[in-house]
């Protein structure tokens, strides 16, 4: 699997292929990967002909307290698995060559509608990550990408941006890879000591208590948001968020609305941020 880091080679790679009417897949990564990444290979090579992933720590998409410089990078490991989970090419830019000019931009991507939950709590989040994936739309210009539902409100961005911007490019979503404990997997995890790895499985068991209050019925929407909350710091974590929300834009539910809803966490446990999702209706 050949290993691009620069625009340019990449470009050499994938035109002839172009040519030849391939379909390009592309998955786009921040590295450290693992199994609920390389699922997103493997659902890739379903639809189409070159599965290119991008490994790339974006420094615009972390705020300044955040993790950017501590967060993992294995990228040796990360080439192996995806060379063996069938990954036709591998995209590997430094920061320079994805910013030349620094992270100040012609046009910072922004895309409305979602200042709530992750929007709120990490300002100039989803503006890097929505800058940086058109970046690497217009690099890779795949037929389809890959997005993983376990980041559900960058999901609806990426969607959004999509349409908004009219790129011919078909958004495909995929399922949460989990540990056999119920832990959606994210590099994150590796902050976690074991000891915390087997709580931090109580962020699923409290998405499925809420999905099993809403399916029993009468109560209404803030009792359950509130009994999760109280749950997840009963068990030393500090949640964030803990609340059920229209799936198709993350609005509040009117009252009485019980079909295409979605339950989702946002916790600390120590020092690390977890977060995770489930739509209701499955
Ligand atoms: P990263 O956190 O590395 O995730 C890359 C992709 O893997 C995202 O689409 C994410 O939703 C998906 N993913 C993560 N954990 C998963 C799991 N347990 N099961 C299934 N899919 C999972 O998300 C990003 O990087 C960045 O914001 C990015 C889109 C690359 C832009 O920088």
């Amino acid at each position: 699997m050949p290993i691009f880091k620069r625009a340019h080679d990449l470009h050499a790679f994938l035109a002839p292929l172009r040519m030849h009417g391939k379909r390009i897949a592309l998955v786009p990564t921040m590295g450290n990967l693992h199994t609920g990444h390389y699922s997103l290979v493997t659902l890739a090579r379903r639809h189409a002909d070159v599965v290119v992933a991008t490994v790339f720590v974006n420094p615009t998409q972390f705020g300044p307290n955040e993790d950017f410089a501590r967060y993992p990078r294995t990228p040796e490991e990360d080439a192996k698995g995806l060379s063996a989970s069938g990954c036709d090419a591998l995209f590997m830019p430094a920061v320079e060559e994805m910013y030349p000019y620094g992270p100040a931009q012609t046009v910072r991507v922004s895309v409305p509608g979602f200042d709530m939950l992750e929007g709120e709590l990490r300002p100039g989040h989803f503006d890097g990550v929505a800058t940086v994936v058109a970046k690497l739309f217009n690099l890779v210009q795949p037929d389809i990408a890959i997005f993983g539902r376990k980041d559900y409100q960058q999901l609806l961005v990426i969607l959004r941006l999509a349409r908004d911007l009219a790129y011919p490019i078909e958004i495909i979503d995929a399922p949460t890879t989990r540990e056999p404990n119920g832990l959606a997997m994210s590099s994150r995890n590796q902050y976690l000591d074991a000891e915390q790895r087997e709580r931090a499985a109580l962020i699923h068991a409290t998405l499925r208590r809420m999905q099993a209050e809403l399916a029993g019925g009468a109560r209404n929407l803030t009792d359950i948001e509130a009994e999760a909350a109280k749950r997840l710091r009963e068990s030393g974590f500090v949640p964030d968020y803990a609340v059920i929300r229209r799936a198709a834009d993350l609005g509040i539910p009117a009252e009485g609305e019980r079909r295409g809803l979605i339950a989702l966490i946002a916790a600390r446990l120590g020092s690390t941020r977890l977060i995770d999702n489930l739509l209701l209706d499955e």
